[in-house]
């Protein structure tokens, strides 16, 4: 298993997926890890859908590329880094639906204030991602499908207390993927007032 700091300085996005399936066992690691995230009142309301059906997994995908397409890369044209918005094009025009696992990371507003659901389940979305990078196993954070809410929330079947909000591809890397690029710590920190640098040297 790799060190800790070895699998945060190289979890990134992956949106291009071998053909190899993911073991349900690698699975349980990783929705494991998933589950020992904090939440607000340790309320746990998170909810995670794991979706292996192909028909299942291409409507995800699919709506993933209209929300995309229909306007969403558009406006990112003008925001995104180059690389970035290639790869997501690469992603939502065929890599995403190649994955053969999408978990769709929910919240349940039954369990927990609807307005704590975001700062509850994305610590467990990222114990997942990092999770499954240390298997080895590629991942994406997603959320432009669940901009097509209704629509997603239908294909699962979910109650009306159980919000979407994030869909994590997983599978095998079909390629390497080079170091993240990263702010240094150093132009993040600030000491005792914003402005001043933390580190002097
Ligand atoms: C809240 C959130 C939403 C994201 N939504 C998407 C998405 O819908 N599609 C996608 O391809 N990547 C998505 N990402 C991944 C980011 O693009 C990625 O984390 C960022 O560009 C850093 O790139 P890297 O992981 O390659 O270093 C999302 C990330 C976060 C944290």
């Amino acid at each position: 298993m790799p060190d800790f700091f070895d699998v945060v300085h190289t979890q990134r996005a992956c949106r291009s997926f071998s053909d190899d399936d993911v073991p349900d066992e690698l699975l349980a690691k990783v929705l494991d890890a998933a589950t020992f995230a904090p939440s607000a009142e340790n309320k746990q309301p998170w909810a995670f859908v794991v979706v292996r059906d192909p028909d299942t997994r291409g409507r995800i995908a699919e709506l993933t590329r209209q929300v995309w397409e229909g306007g969403a890369r558009q406006y990112e044209e003008t925001h995104l880094d180059a690389r970035i918005l290639a790869d997501v094009d690469q992603g939502t025009t065929g890599g995403f639906a190649r994955a053969p696992v999408a978990v769709v990371v929910c919240g349940d507003a039954g369990s927990a204030f609807e307005s704590t659901l975001p700062s509850s389940v994305f610590p467990a979305t990222q114990n997942l991602l990092l999770a499954a990078t240390a298997l080895g196993l590629g991942s994406a954070l997603t959320t432009l499908a669940t901009a097509m809410r209704d629509e997603l929330s239908t294909s699962l079947a979910l109650p009306d207390t159980v919000k979407p909000m994030a869909v994590v591809f997983l599978g095998w890397p079909a390629k390497k993927l080079g170091p993240p690029k990263r702010v240094s710590y150093r132009e993040k920190t600030h000491r005792d007032r914003y402005g001043e640098s933390f580190w002097r040297s």
